[in-house]
C-alpha cells in the first residue's frame, strides 16, 4: 500500500507541462511540486504540517507516506469515495485524479496503476487537465451555499434534487455549450443571456431551425416560487423536467429525434466522447454515466442556483414590512410600492395579489392577464405563467428583453397601460381582472401614479447577478 501511495505522490508530483489553470498557488509559475501539493491538500485535507515537514519537507521520506497514510486513515467516510465502506489512498485516491484530472479506465489500469506507469503516463493524464473551461475544478464555485435574505421562504426545489457545487457546475457547463444543439452552434444561453438576466432582446428568439413561437423567459430567482411548473403555459411539471425540452425542440436545438433530426439518445452518445463530460458527470454524480435525468438536474440546479437579491428593494425590505414606507425609497418608489401592494377596491394596482411579495413569484392559480396575441399571429388564451418580477429592467433601467409571452411591451409604461386598462374580455381571464359585477379592470390611475408604479418595479432590479463569473460563460477564457 505504501509503495503505491508513493506512486501516487510521484505522479502527482512529476515535472510536466502544466497548464497555467494550475497555477493554484496563483505565484505565476506552474509548478507540479507546490502547486500539484496544493491539490492534495485541497483534497485529501494534508494540514501544513504534513505538507512542510511532509511530502514537501527537505527529509521527504517513507515517513512521509505513513503520516499521509494516517492523515486520511484519520477521516473515514470522508475519501470513502467509491461508497465500498473502506477509505482507501489507493482505489478511493485513484478515483479522485480520476475525477480531478479525467483519468480514463485506460489511463488508470495502464497507466497510473500499471506495471509500467511512467513520465509519459503522467503526460497523457496531466494533458487531460489542459481544459479549455474557466473553471476550477478544485475551487469549485459556491452554489449550495449561497446566503438569502431571512424573508425569502418560498422554494420549488425537489427533495431528489438539491443543489451541489459540482451538479450546478456541470449545469452551467451544459448550459453554456453548443454542443447541445445539432449544428454545434446554440447553447441554451444563446436565449438566454446573463446580461439580459438570462432573457433575450429578440421578440422571438432565434434557434436552429427557426425562431421560437414565444418570448424567452428571465431565468432569475426561478428557484423561489410556490409555482412548480414551468413554460408560460406551465406546460413542464417540474424545472428538471423542462431542462431537456429545448434540446428537444426541433426549431429551438434539434434533437427532438423526428423530422430527420438526432433524438437525446444520440446527443448522450456525442456527450460522451467529449472529454470533460466523464469527468464533471462523475464530479457531480459518482460515475461517468451521462443519462437524461442527469442532464435535468444538473441544468435544474445550475438555474436555480441564479439568484438576485441585491435590489434596493432587499435593502428596504430587510428592515420594514411591505406594508411600510422604505427608508431607502424616494417618495414616488414609496407611493408605487402602495399602489402595487393594494387591491384596486383599495385604491391600488392589484399587482401583489398575483405576483406575490417578496419572490415576487407568481400565483399558481392565477388564469391569464389580458395579453392573448401570438407572436406568430392569432390568439394564445394559455399563458398564466410569469417569471419573478424581478430583475424586469436592467441596472441602468433598461428592459431585459419585450415583455409578456409575446414580448409585445417594449417597456413597464406599456405594462402599467394594459392593467390600467385591460384591452378585452376572454373566458380565461383571471376574474381579478374584472371589476365586481362585472366589466374589464379600470384603474383609471393618473400619469403620477403609473409613473410611481414604474419607479417601485425598478427597485426590484440587482446588479451581481449580471456579472458574477458563477454564473458566466465558462467557455470564455
Ligand atoms: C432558441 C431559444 C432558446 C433556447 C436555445 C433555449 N431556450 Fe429556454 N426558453 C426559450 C423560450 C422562448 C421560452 C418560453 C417558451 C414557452 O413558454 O413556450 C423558454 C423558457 C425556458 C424556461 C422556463 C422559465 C420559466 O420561468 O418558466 C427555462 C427554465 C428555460 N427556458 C431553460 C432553458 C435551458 C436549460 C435551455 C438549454 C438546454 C434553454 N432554455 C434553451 C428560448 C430558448
Ligand atoms: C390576475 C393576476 C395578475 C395581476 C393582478 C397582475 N398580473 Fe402581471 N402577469 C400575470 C400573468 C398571468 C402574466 C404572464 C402573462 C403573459 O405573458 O401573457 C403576467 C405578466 C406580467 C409581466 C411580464 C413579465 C415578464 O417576464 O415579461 C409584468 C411586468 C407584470 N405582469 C406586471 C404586473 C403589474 C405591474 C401588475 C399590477 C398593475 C400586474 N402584473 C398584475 C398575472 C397578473
Amino acid at each position: 500500500m505504501r509503495r503505491r501511495l508513493i506512486l501516487l505522490l510521484m505522479l502527482v508530483v512529476a515535472p510536466t507541462a502544466w497548464s497555467s489553470d494550475f497555477d493554484v498557488d496563483d505565484d505565476g509559475v506552474v509548478a507540479p511540486l507546490t502547486d500539484g501539493l496544493l491539490v492534495l491538500r485541497h483534497f485529501f485535507g494534508f494540514t501544513g504540517t504534513a505538507l512542510t515537514e511532509g511530502a514537501l519537507g527537505a527529509n521527504a521520506t517513507n515517513t512521509t507516506a505513513e503520516m499521509v497514510q494516517a492523515h486520511i486513515n484519520s477521516r473515514p467516510n470522508r475519501f470513502d469515495l467509491d461508497g465500498d465502506g473502506l477509505h482507501q489512498p489507493l482505489t478511493d485516491g485513484l478515483l479522485l485524479l480520476r475525477l480531478l484530472f479525467g483519468f480514463t479506465d485506460e489511463a488508470l489500469t495502464q497507466g497510473a496503476l500499471g506495471d509500467h506507469a511512467t513520465r509519459r503516463t503522467s503526460n497523457r493524464i496531466l494533458g487531460h487537465i489542459e481544459s479549455e473551461l474557466n473553471i476550477s475544478l478544485k475551487r469549485l464555485e459556491q452554489y449550495a451555499d449561497q446566503t438569502r435574505p431571512s424573508y425569502i421562504t418560498k422554494d420549488n426545489t425537489d427533495a431528489s434534487n438539491p443543489i451541489t457545487d459540482a451538479g450546478a457546475t456541470l449545469g452551467r457547463v451544459l448550459f453554456y455549450d453548443p454542443s447541445l444543439s445539432r449544428t454545434d452552434s446554440l447553447s441554451c444561453s444563446a436565449c438566454h443571456q446573463q446580461a439580459n438576466a438570462f432573457s433575450d432582446q429578440n421578440i422571438a428568439s432565434i434557434g436552429i431551425n427557426g425562431t421560437t413561437s414565444r418570448h424567452s423567459m428571465r431565468l432569475i430567482n426561478s428557484r423561489f416560487s410556490d409555482e412548480r411548473r414551468f413554460f408560460w403555459d406551465e406546460r413542464a411539471t417540474s424545472l428538471e423536467a423542462q431542462t431537456t425540452q429545448p434540446i428537444q425542440d426541433h426549431i429551438e436545438m434539434g434533437f427532438s429525434g423526428a423530422d430527420g433530426d438526432p433524438s437525446l439518445a444520440d446527443l448522450i452518445n456525442k456527450l460522451a466522447a467529449i472529454d470533460r463530460y466523464p469527468a464533471l458527470f462523475t464530479l457531480a454524480f459518482g460515475d461517468s454515466a451521462i443519462t437524461e435525468p442527469r442532464l435535468q438536474s444538473a441544468l435544474a440546479q445550475f438555474i436555480r442556483s441564479i439568484e438576485s437579491f441585491d435590489a434596493p428593494y432587499d435593502v428596504g425590505r430587510a428592515n420594514h414590512r411591505d406594508n411600510q414606507d422604505f427608508d431607502n425609497f424616494t417618495a414616488a418608489e414609496n407611493r408605487g410600492k402602495r399602489l402595487f401592494m393594494a387591491p384596486p377596491n383599495d385604491g391600488g394596482a392589484g399587482c401583489a395579489g398575483c405576483h406575490r411579495p417578496p419572490e415576487f413569484d407568481i400565483d399558481p392559480n392565477t388564469r391569464n392577464n389580458g395579453v392573448i396575441n401570438a407572436i406568430d399571429g392569432g390568439t394564445d388564451l394559455t399563458n398564466t405563467r410569469s417569471p419573478s418580477l424581478r430583475d424586469l429592467v436592467n441596472p441602468a433601467g433598461v428592459p431585459n428583453g419585450g415583455l409578456m409571452h409575446n414580448g409585445a411591451f417594449e417597456s413597464l409604461e406599456a405594462v402599467i397601460e394594459h392593467y390600467n386598462r385591460i384591452p378585452e374580455d376572454n373566458d380565461r381571464l383571471d376574474q381579478r381582472l374584472r371589476r365586481p359585477g362585472g366589466g374589464l379592470q379600470r384603474l383609471n390611475f393618473s400619469e403620477a401614479q403609473k409613473t410611481d408604479l414604474v419607479e417601485f418595479l425598478k427597485t426590484l432590479t440587482g446588479s451581481a447577478v449580471y456579472t458574477d463569473p458563477r454564473w458566466s460563460d465558462p467557455f470564455a477564457l
